[in-house]
């Protein structure tokens, strides 16, 4: 089938790069010239593990092509999925301004029957002003559908959860553009959702909402384990046990960050406010995630006393392993606050030192290392704050031999405390005895 692609960011690319992959011919079309550029010489603007191969391997067998013509793009697809970004706005609700725009991108270029498919995370009801943009910038008469088809994949292990997906969920006003989207995905071997609009655009939102909720929960309890001597892993572990409770998700530490959770929590939150529902217990699990930075820096302080003119060396700066993405990393909070008392840093992270470079240049109070153990030297703490295997892995005897004063504050829990204890270190984990 003939699809287009409006938006090529995390979600924009893999999905080019997944329909092209399963035989449908894909254009992608971004605003960002630059990035379609990189696109086109087969190269992916961001990191995602074999993004780039699956990249290269469609564009030369001619299934996938990228432009910068609005033209070119909407007048090829038969489908078009909006991938455009829904950030938050100030006062937290969905800043849709980036779907408007492709919708009416679509509007001006339209040449005959066009599926929309917002794939984009959205606030319910969102198809329904894209339907009455498409109205009211169309110049002629031209049959279209809007349908949602949500993304749930997970940046780190995108092109797997886009190929072998748990379920797709499909919200469609027509049988015909049911049939449409399960031609689709007919060679992906996955359950299809199939439901109305306001339904699929909510379950994308509510998923989001569930797993930060299941995240701050384990923390709130981090901090009860913290305050009595308990061990929040045994916890979480016990729980997970229950398969009604199930483990993942349970990780307590600095928190959940990235481009969804944050923005999908507080826009749910608003959607519940404008019908007038309680959806309190969102600003809870916002709240307790902004008080993880208060804890790892209590830690912090507990370590060091004060933090001026002190060097700390900070393992992680992506928001979750496997990936380069920065967008709401704790990193940044806990950076910005470590130099606000006068620390120095010295950051190391295996793929996100580029983007975060573009937030903290370097300079007298900020160095980038080229590794991990180069990060340590003559540090008087070392933080980490993403759980990237490499981390785990670790030297730790060459990490103390490194380091000033030996003590870690461990935003993720990646160590047995006792093993790291042993080998002369002072430990400071969420929640746990240290
Ligand atoms: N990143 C994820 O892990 C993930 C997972 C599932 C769902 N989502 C959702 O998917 C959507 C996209 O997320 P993302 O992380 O890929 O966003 P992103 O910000 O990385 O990418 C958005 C892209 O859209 C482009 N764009 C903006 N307006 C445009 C327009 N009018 N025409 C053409 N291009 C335009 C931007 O230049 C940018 O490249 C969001 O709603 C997000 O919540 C993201």
């Amino acid at each position: 089938m003939k699809v287009s692609i409006i938006g090529l960011g995390y979600v924009g690319i893999t999905t080019a790069a997944g329909l092209s992959e399963i035989g449908h011919e894909v254009i992608g079309y971004d605003i960002d010239k630059d990035r379609v550029k990189l696109l086109q010489d087969g190269k992916s603007p961001i990191y995602e593990p074999g993004l780039d191969e699956l990249l290269r391997k469609n564009i030369s067998e001619k299934r996938l092509t990228f432009t910068t013509s609005p033209e070119k793009a909407i007048t090829h697809g038969d489908i078009i999925f909006i991938c455009t970004g829904t950030p938050s706005r100030e006062d937290g609700s969905a800043d849709l301004t980036q779907v408007e725009g492709a919708a009416k991108t679509v509007a001006r270029y339209i040449n005959g029957f066009k599926l929309i498919v917002e794939k984009s995370t959205v606030p319910v009801k969102t198809a329904q002003w894209i339907e009455r943009t498409m109205k009211l910038y169309l110049k002629k008469h031209i049959d279209f559908e809007v349908a949602s088809n949500p993304e749930f994949l997970k940046e780190g292990d995108a092109i797997n959860d886009f190929l072998k997906p748990d379920r797709i969920v499909i919200g469609v006003n027509s049988k015909r553009a049911e049939k449409m989207l399960r031609r689709l995905y007919k060679p992906i071997r996955s359950p299809i959702v199939v439901t109305d609009i306001n339904t699929a655009e909510i379950i994308k939102h509510a998923s989001n909402a569930f797993l930060a909720m299941k995240i701050s929960f384990i923390n709130m309890i981090s901090d009860l384990c913290e305050a009595t001597g308990a061990d929040i892993e045994l916890v979480a572990k016990a729980m997970g046990m229950d398969k009604r409770i199930g483990k993942q998700f349970l990780r307590a530490g600095v928190g959940y960050g990235g481009s969804c959770f944050p923005k999908d929590v507080k826009a749910l939150y608003w959607v519940g406010k404008q019908y007038g529902l309680n959806f309190e217990l969102l600003k809870n699990v916002h709240e307790i995630n902004e008080s993880r930075i208060d804890v790892l820096m209590k830690h912090l302080k507990n370590a060091l006393w004060n933090l001026k003119d002190k060097s700390i060396a900070i393992w992680g700066l992506s928001f979750k392993p496997n990936t380069d993405d920065i967008r709401e990393a704790p990193s940044i909070k806990v950076i910005k606050r470590i130099l606000r008392e006068g620390g120095r840093v010295t950051l190391y992270d295996p793929k996100a030192m580029e983007n975060m470079r573009k937030i903290f240049p370097e300079g007298e109070a900020v160095k980038y290392a080229k590794d991990k153990y180069e990060a340590v030297k003559d540090a008087e703490a070392l933080v980490i704050l993403t759980e990237w295997d490499e981390f785990k892995d670790a030297d730790l005897d060459k990490v103390k031999n490194a380091m000033l004063t030996p003590i870690i504050v461990d935003g993720r829990n990646i160590y047995r405390p006792r093993k790291v204890k042993r080998l002369g270190f002072e430990y400071y984990p969420m929640g746990r005895p240290s």
